[in-house]
């Protein structure tokens, strides 16, 4: 409980995170009562702006980004009047003396610095807020991915964070952990006796994780083309989601006891060998083709693209975690641009009953299945079989869902975006949500094994059609294994 009391100074505040993400999660907070009436908030970028026109700007972000019936006059007002506005050379130390004047108003709460701009800047960064004097041993600092793009990158970007900042004080945001169901996860596993005795390899055959995406490259080349679908969504967001399915339970709910956890499962993921790659790895990249009805050009014709480009848009793979509770179980991932819709969901295949009574004919249907939909609309639901209906049915099986639809089941409550939550838990000093160095180490030294597999072969991505579920690879490399892709969208 209690209102977060901060004062945030936020880096690139002129730009699409912050526009789009940043300042609509903020008004959110503030107008749910959360902000401190004390709490300010300091805007900085290369832009020459005044505070009326930095004001403008961030007004105009949230008539576009806050839904309407969100936007509420007097919140607005209170919201507007808490903005301040520099202009700065990040890279240079002299302008940073405005930072540390601003701070003398707030000296007795926590300075929350967030650093919405590229990683290479995080080092300056940090350092000119230390010899600038504007940091105390209550600031705090909030990074957002990528952080580096190997494991030897990410750990000097990691150190100039910590020459400054120690890592009780440094929040590396994954917004995947700020999302609803997956923390949801969390309650889920832990909460529920029913899943808790079930949850590992006696009982649980394989798993499947999509996170397909509709966008394409939206303007990012450049920065995509040097990161590909496995830098960009699978070293963060994904196995971070393979870690809270995966995870032990922690002792407690604390930041550590949970992450310590995790980390064992990133220990345990299986690295890749070269002979993996044709068989449980596909890489893809999209040409043109369709999606709702309008056709949309390929990945190397969007704009700013390099048409030698082999870089993966698309990426299936098959990998497991190799301790006791997983043994022989596969965890199948798949992620991709230009998919036919935005889908993230998780789905565990639970084992079928070891004695099979029922008709022959259906044998394929009879196991249960527990899908969690991240997004677009959050719900978990179980898959049962029941007798079908109908006289002539005999004991015939159907399949049916035990459905928990969040916005159904609780329709008063507004699903928070994940930035408010994660925001949130920086401004009460919570890092539970947060990624912890070692993390972040352990699953760049998985991808390094991939990627330094791929590097040796050398090969072009698999093609597959805008609009499409991925190179029929992807398809192959599950059913092989006498499986399929969860198909009952
Ligand atoms: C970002 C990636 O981290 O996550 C983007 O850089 C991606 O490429 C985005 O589109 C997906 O997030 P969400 O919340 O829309 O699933």
């Amino acid at each position: 409980g209690g209102r977060a009391d901060i004062d945030l100074a936020l880096f690139g505040a002129l730009g699409d995170l912050s526009q789009r993400k940043l300042f609509p999660a903020l008004y959110q907070l503030d107008r749910e009562g959360l902000l401190d009436n004390r709490t300010r908030l300091l805007g900085l970028a290369r832009q020459e702006l005044d505070i009326d026109g930095f004001k403008a700007k961030v007004e105009a972000a949230l008539k576009t980004y806050v839904k309407a019936e969100e936007q509420d006059r007097a919140a607005l007002k209170r919201f507007l009047a808490r903005l301040d506005y520099r202009q700065l050379d990040f890279t240079s130390v002299e302008g940073y003396a405005a930072i540390r004047d601003w701070r003398q108003e707030g000296l007795e709460r926590p300075m929350v610095v967030y650093l919405a701009v590229g990683a290479s800047l995080y080092g300056d960064i940090c350092r000119h807020l230390e010899a600038s004097g504007s940091l105390d041993e209550a600031s705090r600092v909030v990074v957002e991915k990528p952080i580096g793009f190997d494991l030897d990158s990410s750990n000097e970007i990691n150190d100039a964070i910590g020459a400054v900042f120690p890592e009780s004080r440094t929040y590396r945001i994954d917004h995947y952990l700020g999302k609803e169901t997956v923390q949801n996860l969390i309650a889920m596993r832990f909460a529920n006796p029913l899943f808790g005795t079930q949850w590992n390899q006696n009982h649980i055959s394989h798993v499947e994780i999509t996170v397909a995406e509709q966008v394409g490259i939206e303007g990012r080349w450049g920065y995509f083309d040097q990161a590909g679908q496995l830098r960009d969504m699978v070293q963060n967001h994904l196995l971070q989601l393979v870690c809270l399915i995966a995870m032990d339970p922690p002792a407690n709910l604390d930041a550590d006891a949970i992450r310590d956890e995790k980390v064992k499962v990133l220990k345990a993921l299986r690295p890749f060998t070269d002979d993996m790659l044709g068989r449980d790895v596909v890489r893809g990249q999209y040409v043109a083709g369709t999606i709702n009805g309008k056709s949309v050009p390929g990945y190397l014709e969007e704009e700013g693209a390099n048409t030698e480009s082999h870089t993966e848009s698309f990426v299936a793979m098959k990998t497991g975690v190799e301790n006791w509770r997983w043994a022989g179980v596969p965890f199948y991932l798949r992620t991709g641009k230009r998919m036919p819709e935005k889908l993230s969901q998780i789905v565990i295949h639970f084992r079928q009953q070891p004695h099979y009574i029922f008709d022959p004919d259906q044998r394929g249907l009879a196991a249960n299945k527990l899908v969690i939909r991240l997004q677009p609309e959050e719900g978990i639901a179980l898959e049962v079989l029941t007798k079908d209906s109908g006289l002539d049915k005999g004991m015939r099986l159907r399949r049916g869902p035990l459905h928990l639809d969040f916005n159904s089941a609780f329709p008063k409550s507004r699903i928070p975006d994940a930035y408010e939550r994660l925001l949130l838990e920086v401004m009460k000093g919570q890092q539970y949500l947060f990624v912890r160095r070692d993390e972040v180490e352990h699953a760049w030294r998985w991808c390094d094994s991939l990627i330094a597999a791929w590097e040796d072969r050398d090969e072009a991505p698999r093609r597959y059609p805008a609009g499409s579920w991925g190179p029929v690879a992807s398809i192959a490399m599950i059913t092989q294994d006498g499986r399929s892709w969860y198909e009952d969208y």
